[in-house]
C-alpha cells in the first residue's frame, strides 16, 4: 500500500452552494440500511447489526439485504443451495486470472475478474428485478472463488476448487488454504463479513448507484464500486491499518509512534469516519472478535498496539476507530496476507451494492449534480501562428 499523507483540507469555497465532498447532502432515500451517528448504531432492513452478527450467518444477512426480510428455513435452504451451485468459475475465467501480472494488487485483479464475468452475457441495465437478483447471487457465489484462485496463482500454488458442502465462509478458507480453521476463527470471519456488508450511501455504494442511474448493468456498477472501495480513505484502510501496525512493530513503540504521528499531522489509518463522529457502531463487535482471535492465537501484540493507539488518539484528538481498525489485525491473525483484506471486503459488500443497485433501478433518476466553474473566463481561439 502506498504511503498516505494527510492532505491539507480545502473545504472553504467562495460559493456557498458548493458542498465539497457532498458533506451533509441527502442524495436519495434508501430502505436498505440506516446509519445513526447520534446513537452510534446501524440497522440493516430494520435489524441492529450487532443482533444480526450475534444470531445470523452471513448467508442469512446476504438474503436479508437482497430480499428485504430474513429468510425462513425453507427460503434460506433454497438460497444457500443456489449460491453453492454457482461457486465454480469457467476454465476460461480461471485462465484469465492466471494471466494477471503477479505484481498487480488483488483489488485490481478482482475488479478485472468481475468485469470479465460481466462479458459472459449481453448485460444491460433496466432488466427485470429477477435478472439482477440472479446476477447478484452469481457474483456473491463467484467472487470468493475469483479471489482465492488469484491468491493461489500469485503464490505459485494450484487452485483449489470450491466445495458445495461448506458455508460461504468455510469454503473461502478451504479455497485459500486447503483447510477450514476452528469454529471460533470461522465465526469471527463470518461476523466480519456481516459487519462489512452494508453501510448506506458510502463512496463505493454511491458510485454503484451513479452507474445504475445511467441504466447501465449491475456488473458495471459493481466494477465501479470495487474501484471506489480500493482507495485507502474507504475500504483500502483495512490494509493500511495493518501496514501501519507492522511498521510500529511492538507495543513498546506504539506510544512514541502515535505521538510522533500526531505531531507530524499524519493521517492515522482506521480512525475517523464521515458519518460517525463519536464511534463506529460496528467496532465493539469486531473488537470482541479480535480479542477472541488473540486468545486463540496467543499473539497479543496487535491487540496491545490497538489499545495503546485508540486510548491515546481518542483522548488527544477525540477521533474514534472505524471498522477497519479491528478488522485489519483480525484478518492478520486469521492468516490472510494484507493485500487480501480489501478483496475480502468486496466478498461481503457485494450484497449491499447489489441491494442498492436494485433499489436505484426500481425508482430511478439519473444522478447528475451541477458544478461551479472555476476556470478561465471565456476567451477567443487564436490561430496557431499567433500563439506563443
Ligand atoms: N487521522 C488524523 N486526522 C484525522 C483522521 C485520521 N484518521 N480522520 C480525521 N482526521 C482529522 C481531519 O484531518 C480533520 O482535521 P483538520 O480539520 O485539521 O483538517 C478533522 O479530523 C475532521 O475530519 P474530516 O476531514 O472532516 O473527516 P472526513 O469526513 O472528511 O473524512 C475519513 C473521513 C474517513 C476520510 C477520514 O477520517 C480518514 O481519512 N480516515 C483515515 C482513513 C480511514 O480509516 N478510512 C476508512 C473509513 S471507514
Amino acid at each position: 500500500m502506498a504511503k498516505i499523507t494527510k492532505k491539507k483540507s480545502n473545504r472553504g469555497t467562495a460559493n456557498p452552494n458548493i458542498r465539497k465532498g457532498l458533506v451533509g447532502v441527502i442524495a436519495d432515500a434508501t430502505a436498505v440500511s440506516k446509519v445513526m451517528p447520534e446513537t452510534n448504531s446501524l440497522t440493516y432492513r430494520g435489524y441492529a447489526v450487532q443482533d444480526l452478527a450475534a444470531k445470523c450467518s452471513f448467508e442469512e444477512v446476504a438474503y436479508l439485504l437482497l430480499n428485504g426480510n430474513l429468510p425462513n428455513r425453507k427460503q434460506l435452504n433454497t438460497f444457500k443451495k443456489k449460491e453453492r451451485s454457482l461457486r465454480r468459475i469457467t476454465s476460461a475465467h480461471t485462465q484469465v486470472i492466471a494471466k494477471f501480472p503477479k505484481k498487480a494488487h488483488p483489488m485490481d485483479t478482482i475488479r478485472t475478474a468481475v468485469s470479465y464475468l460481466g462479458t459472459s452475457e449481453v448485460a444491460w441495465g433496466n432488466e427485470a428485478a429477477e435478472v439482477d437478483m440472479e446476477r447478484a447471487i452469481n457474483m456473491l457465489a463467484k467472487i470468493p472463488t475469483m479471489i482465492a484462485t488469484d491468491f493461489r496463482y500469485r503464490n505459485s500454488k494450484k487452485r483449489i476448487a470450491p466445495r458445495s458442502d461448506l458455508t460461504l465462509t468455510e469454503n473461502f478458507f478451504h479455497m485459500c488454504f486447503g483447510k477450514v480453521p476452528p469454529k471460533a476463527v470461522v465465526k469471527a470471519f463470518d461476523i466480519s463479513l456481516i459487519l462489512y456488508a452494508e453501510h448506506s450511501f458510502n463512496a463505493s455504494t454511491f458510485t454503484g448507484r451513479v452507474i445504475a442511474s445511467t441504466r447501465s448493468d449491475i456488473y458495471s456498477a459493481i466494477v465501479g464500486g470495487i474501484g471506489a472501495l480500493k482507495g485507502p480513505l474507504h475500504g483500502g484502510a483495512n490494509e493500511a491499518v495493518m501496514d501501519m501496525m507492522k511498521e510500529i512493530g511492538t507495543p513498546e513503540r506504539a506510544d512514541t509512534w502515535i505521538r510522533g504521528a500526531m505531531k507530524d499531522r499524519k493521517l492515522i489509518m482506521g480512525f475517523g469516519h464521515r458519518v460517525y463522529k463519536q464511534g463506529d457502531s460496528r467496532v465493539p463487535t469486531m473488537k470482541s472478535c479480535l480479542e477472541d482471535l488473540t486468545k486463540w492465537s496467543g499473539d497479543t501484540k496487535w491487540l496491545d498496539i490497538y489499545n495503546i493507539l485508540t486510548n491515546i488518539f481518542i483522548n488527544e484528538k477525540g477521533i474514534y476507530p472505524n471498522l477497519d481498525f479491528p478488522s485489519g489485525p483480525a484478518y492478520y491473525l486469521m492468516g490472510f496476507p494484507v493485500n487480501l483484506y480489501t478483496p475480502i471486503f468486496v466478498m461481503s459488500r457485494i450484497t449491499g451494492w447489489s441491494a442498492h443497485y436494485m433499489e436505484q433501478n426500481a425508482n430511478n433518476a439519473l444522478i447528475r449534480p451541477l458544478s461551479a466553474y472555476s476556470g478561465k473566463a471565456q476567451r477567443k481561439v487564436s490561430s496557431i501562428t499567433e500563439r506563443k
